[in-house]
């Protein structure tokens, strides 16, 4: 009522007049109504005393029903132990459940790839950006770039008999003894799922390839005698050019009925360098797995193509600059390949290293 009385007064209206018993009622509500705020002032503080009350007796009766319940035990110890044990078991479920929720992602993850294609594993790249980092701080080599004629894809054929890898492969994966042979017939090798991306098991698979002699020395020859020569004509080289080439070069085995997938990327995010070229062979026969490496025909053109090739072709590839992947094999074959990379004269310096790249592959150069 004082509001309605100092607004209309401030507002310029005429003031009623009020009479004597208006006045001694205005008065009556204007200690009503302090009487009221002292109430809520007072209700507000009750309330809040009520709280902090509630909260001492939940606090009482925590610490009695905990004396209590040790109290009633024969072994006071003990139960607190079975509590903590209790404790550490939910702990434990928790961490299942965490990490069913990651697999769960990455199924997710893969589904994502295998319905949408590699426009969404685009999106995959950019949620893995550490070597893409690594290598954007990086220094390049001071060296000259690689002409543009070896920077573009090309086929390399080679006689299969002559520098029989496939047979080199057979006794690799005999003397690994990682999986089993269903036949004799490299599609048909049992391999367990992780050989394709646990880094432990990959390992494994190649310190059976540095330990053997056989395959080593039909990949140094074909190397030697068909790879480097074709490059050497391919840049137009007339003088005497050093090649460094990967040393053992690197056997990979996807087992088929599965999701397992790589992810596109490009190889400068894991430390290689522009002066180097990809080398990819399939061992195992494309029409029966039907999985193969998919490459893009330009750094960030994203234009994949599926390398269709049989057992005696090699694709050759950009592969530091120009992205990959390689989808999941779905069919019931396991796909077995091979990859190298060899640097180029002038164009490569084998003493760049990329900093924070731990695993770096070995090399062997021939001068020709
Ligand atoms: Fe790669």
């Amino acid at each position: 009522m004082r509001l309605l009385v100092t607004f209309l007064a401030a507002a310029g209206a005429v003031q009623p007049e009020v009479p004597w018993i208006g006045r001694h009622a205005l008065k009556a509500a204007e200690e009503h109504e302090a009487v009221a705020q002292v109430a809520a002032e007072s209700s507000k503080a009750s309330h809040e005393a009520l709280l902090s009350a509630q909260a001492a007796l939940s606090a009482r009766d925590a610490a009695r029903q905990s004396r209590d319940f040790l109290s009633a035990q024969v072994d006071p110890r003990e139960a607190i132990q079975k509590e903590l044990d209790q404790a550490r078991d939910w702990a434990q479920e928790a961490r299942a459940y965490a990490s069913h929720a990651e697999q769960t992602f990455a199924e997710m993850r893969s589904e994502c790839l295998r319905t949408l294609g590699p426009c969404c594993a685009g999106l995959w790249t950019i949620m893995d950006p550490k070597g893409e980092r690594l290598y954007c701080a990086a220094l390049p080599p001071a060296v000259a770039p690689l002409p543009a004629c070896l920077r573009r894809p090309a086929r390399v054929a080679f006689d299969g008999a002559a520098y029989d890898l496939r047979a080199a492969a057979v006794e690799v994966l005999e003397k690994a003894q990682l999986g089993s042979w269903k036949s004799d017939r490299l599609e048909e090798y049992t391999a367990p799922g992780e050989i394709f991306r646990c880094f432990r098991v990959r390992q494994a698979l190649h310190r059976c390839v540095e330990e053997s002699t056989g395959f080593l020395e039909v990949y140094e020859r074909l190397v030697q005698k068909v790879l480097v020569p074709w490059l050497k004509q391919q840049a137009e080289l007339s003088e005497r050019t050093r090649f460094s080439y990967q040393f053992p070069p690197t056997l990979r085995l996807q087992p088929g009925n599965s999701e397992e997938f790589k992810r596109p990327h490009r190889d400068a995010e894991y430390g290689h360098q522009v002066g180097e070229l990809n080398f990819w062979m399939p061992l195992t026969d494309y029409s029966l797995t039907r999985s193969t490496l998919w490459v893009e025909s330009e750094p960030g053109k994203g234009d994949y193509q599926p390398l269709e090739m049989s057992y005696g072709e090699i694709a050759v590839f950009h592969g530091t600059l120009c992205r990959h992947h390689v989808p999941a094999n779905s069919s019931p074959f396991c796909r077995i390949s091979m990859d190298f990379r060899i640097g180029v004269g002038e164009f490569f310096d084998p003493h760049w290293t990329l900093k924070g790249v731990k695993h770096i592959h070995q090399r062997r150069e021939i001068w020709l």
